[in-house]
């Protein structure tokens, strides 16, 4: 069985990794004329909320797009508040879920977080190397294209066969399934460089609530769509 577990049963009525495209956090700010920046406060109380309501449902892998490489040009005050909302989530994070229970992975050109970041973040995954049955992969500085450039310079500098199996150990979702459901909040129907070469037949659901509105009952709903969903991977 190659490391990239491919061959899981993608026929469930529960997927076993779902992602969450994370947006609408500006909106619900400038809709209360606040700034910004309190928009990514209350998406940020909602990641545990999210993420623990998943895990509860029976999913075992769970992705949140928190920073593309491109939101790096946004304002530099906006930035440092979600790199300060991480960081208070990484200080939380034994405190929010069930000890042992998560493994925390942060996929992506880390580094443009800068430090202390960086290293607090590389110290979390080693805390939480161990942990299990669950992972919890935050896309920090993550850029699709980037990702399978990256893979591609990383293995021809190897110099092994370029097989599938190989290429795959390269990306940063090396050892974890393909997600099953892609979720987007914030009623945009794009995937704006989320896992291209991981989400070929991933299934996809959008819905309009606004990340911070964004709740239990709204991830029943996308659970309850994909249990109806049809999977045929390009077979008949
Ligand atoms: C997109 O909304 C959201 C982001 C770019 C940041 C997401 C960050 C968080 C939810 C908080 C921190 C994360 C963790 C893991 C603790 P947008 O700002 O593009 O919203 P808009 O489309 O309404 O402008």
């Amino acid at each position: 069985m190659p490391e990239n577990k491919k061959f899981a049963d993608k026929t469930s009525a529960l997927p076993e990794h779902v992602a969450v495209i994370m947006d609408g956090n500006g909106r619900w700010a400038t809709e209360r004329g606040l700034k910004r920046s309190e928009g990514h406060k209350e998406g940020a109380k909602k990641v545990p909320v999210v993420a623990n309501a998943l895990f509860n449902a029976g999913v075992k892998t769970v992705s949140l797009y928190a920073l593309s490489e491109e939101n790096f040009s946004r304002p530099q005050d906006e930035i440092t508040g979600i790199l300060e909302r991480i960081e208070e989530f990484i200080a939380a994070f034994p405190k929010l879920f069930k000890e042992g229970s998560v493994r925390l992975r942060f996929l992506g050109s880390v580094e443009k977080a800068g430090e202390p970041l960086c290293s607090v973040i590389g110290q979390a995954e080693k805390d939480t190397l161990f942990c299990s049955p669950f992972t919890l992969n935050i896309l920090l500085g993550y850029g699709g294209r980037a990702e399978i450039i990256r893979a591609a310079r990383l293995l021809s500098e190897k110099n092994e066969e370029f097989t599938a199996e190989n290429f795959e150990k390269e990306l940063y979702t090396s050892g974890l399934s393909d997600p099953d459901l892609i979720i987007r909040t914030g009623g945009e129907k794009r995937l704006s460089g989320f896992m291209p070469y991981q989400s070929t037949y991933s299934e996809l659901y959008f819905c309009d609530t606004l990340f911070p509105d964004f709740g239990e009952e709204d991830i029943s709903a996308a659970l309850s769509d994909y249990s109806g969903r049809n999977r045929r991977f390009g077979k008949i």
